[in-house]
């Protein structure tokens, strides 16, 4: 039997810090709440979030937002049922596969190169610049382009989209309470906008929702003369467009209605921005307050980028340099993208860990950030240390990373991730001048979870001055 503590208020606790904490006490099985059992223990990680071959429903304990009509409500990411979720992601894999990655590379790079530009257009100034804030510009360009054709023009702003960022940030702090009273939540974001304060940050909510509209509104519009011309043999546009596939996928009349498709959009943005912006953020940071990790990526970039004038290679070439992918893994580790637990239920089988029978239908979490601490794969586990994924010893490592998720419900969009990391940092590390000012390792560091893992709430960002080209 798995020890129970009945309290509804321990769900608010018991995001990551209280499962630890009670992990420490009672062992790494633990009954959460009424309905929650937490397992901390990274060696029964793939028995939770098993393969397609068993099913794993996720738990309305956790994903709260169905009937919202937010937070992507009817996307595949907020689907409950795993036979449903199939069918829903069966739609959007093709796009994100890795060789749709590698044909839209192009565009990806572009945009990091309008980054290092808006970098470079600061050096020789005073002026200093927040990495996170200038990482989800690039992120959410990439996204937007991405999946709907078009960047939004984050870049091109000169605040850098920070009250759009400001804005996705601020709509997963609802996470915490939402959990715990998920009808409240629901039913606070049912209330219609005309209906809201007007304010500075509510126009630009406003701004940015009306872009997001408008662009699947165009890709529902266009999508029939796209399926012609492909059908045709017409692939001049050659501009994949991920919202337009699903418009014109085989899927089911009802799942291609504009608000689910709107709800995918929605999720594609929310999931690809913050999280893959604040991992370049944290990465880069811990690569430039760390002189030999700096110094050695550098030499290893210098083999494929040998002069800042030199073409960025692809980066299936930069994904085979070793320090740089030990980085890259070490990254993801440390600056845990998605840190709250992930709940699922095993609809159709029991499960058993070490003698501990879950009955079908239990929900059961483990988090990412409680794996990728553990002192048994990782010791000094808050350090930065490429070390852990280099070479054979860092086969553990590399099996106990798990940055995004796994199985069936595992992040849709890592290899488009991948491909932003490496060839970000190796063209800001490979090109650019830049240091550190007025930031410490608790400004890289994550302290608080609301679903994705947050910085804290009253630094000043991960800032450096940019010096000119290397
Ligand atoms: C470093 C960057 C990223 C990290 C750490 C990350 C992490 C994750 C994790 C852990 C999940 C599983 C969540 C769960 O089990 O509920 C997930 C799901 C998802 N991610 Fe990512 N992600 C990243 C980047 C991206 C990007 C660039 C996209 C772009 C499309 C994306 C789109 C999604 C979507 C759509 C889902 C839901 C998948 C589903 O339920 O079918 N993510 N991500």
């Amino acid at each position: 039997m798995a020890l129970t503590l009945d309290s509804r208020f321990l769900l608010l606790l018991a995001a990551v810090a209280a499962p630890s904490y009670l992990a420490a006490l009672y062992g790494p099985i633990v009954r959460i709440g009424p309905d929650e059992i937490h397992i901390n223990d990274p060696d029964y990680y793939n028995e939770i979030y098993a393969p397609n071959t068993r099913r794993r429903d996720k738990s309305p304990l956790w994903f709260w937002m169905g009937g919202s009509n937010n937070f992507g409500d009817n996307s595949a990411f907020t689907t409950l049922n795993h036979d449903l979720h199939r069918l829903r992601r069966s739609a959007v894999n093709p796009h994100f596969s890795k060789q749709k990655v590698q044909e839209l590379e192009p565009r990806v790079r572009n945009h990091v190169l309008h980054l290092k530009k808006r970098l470079l257009d600061l050096a020789g100034t005073d002026e200093s610049v927040d990495l996170s804030q200038a990482t989800s510009a690039l992120t959410l360009d990439v996204i937007s382009d991405y999946a709907f054709g078009k960047a939004v023009g984050a870049l091109d702003r000169p605040d850098m989209a920070k009250p759009w960022n400001d804005m996705l940030h601020a709509g997963v702090k609802i996470h915490p309470f939402a959990r715990t009273f998920p009808t409240i939540a629901r039913n606070m974001l049912r209330i219609p906008a005309w209906m809201m304060p007007t304010n500075n940050m509510k126009q630009e909510v406003d701004k940015f929702m009306s872009i997001l509209t408008g662009m699947t509104q165009s890709a529902k519009d266009e999508a029939p003369a796209e399926k012609a011309k492909s059908k045709s043999g017409d692939l001049s546009s050659g501009h994949t467009n991920v919202l337009q596939a699903i418009f014109n996928s085989t899927l089911p009349e009802e799942e291609k209605t504009f608000s689910r498709v709107a709800g995918e959009a929605m999720i594609f943005v929310g999931a690809g921005t913050e999280t893959t912006g604040r991992t370049l953020a944290v990465t880069l940071y811990n690569i430039l307050a760390n002189r030999e990790v700096h110094d050695r990526l550098l030499e290893e970039i210098r083999t494929v980028i040998p002069e800042s004038g030199s073409p960025l290679p692809p980066a299936t070439q930069l994904e085979q340099l070793p320090y740089l992918t030990a980085v890259v893994q070490e990254g993801l580790r440390i600056s845990h993208g998605v840190a709250g637990r992930l709940a699922r239920i095993a609809p159709d089988e029991d499960l058993n860990y070490h003698g501990h029978q879950i009955g079908r239908g239990t929900t059961v979490s483990q988090s990412n950030y409680l794996v990728h601490t553990h002192p048994k794969y990782f010791p000094d586990p808050f350090k930065f240390q490429p070390e852990h994924f280099m070479g054979p010893e860092g086969e553990q490592a590399r099996r106990h990373l798990v940055a995004f998720g796994r199985g069936n419900r595992a992040c849709v969009g890592l290899n488009l991730a991948y491909s932003e990391l490496f060839l970000t940092i190796a063209t800001l590390i490979g090109t650019l001048k830049m240091e550190l000012v007025h930031t410490t390792a608790r400004d890289a560091t994550i302290v608080t979870e609301y679903f994705i893992g947050c910085l804290p709430a009253d630094s000043k960002g991960i800032r450096v001055r940019v010096l000119g080209e290397l």
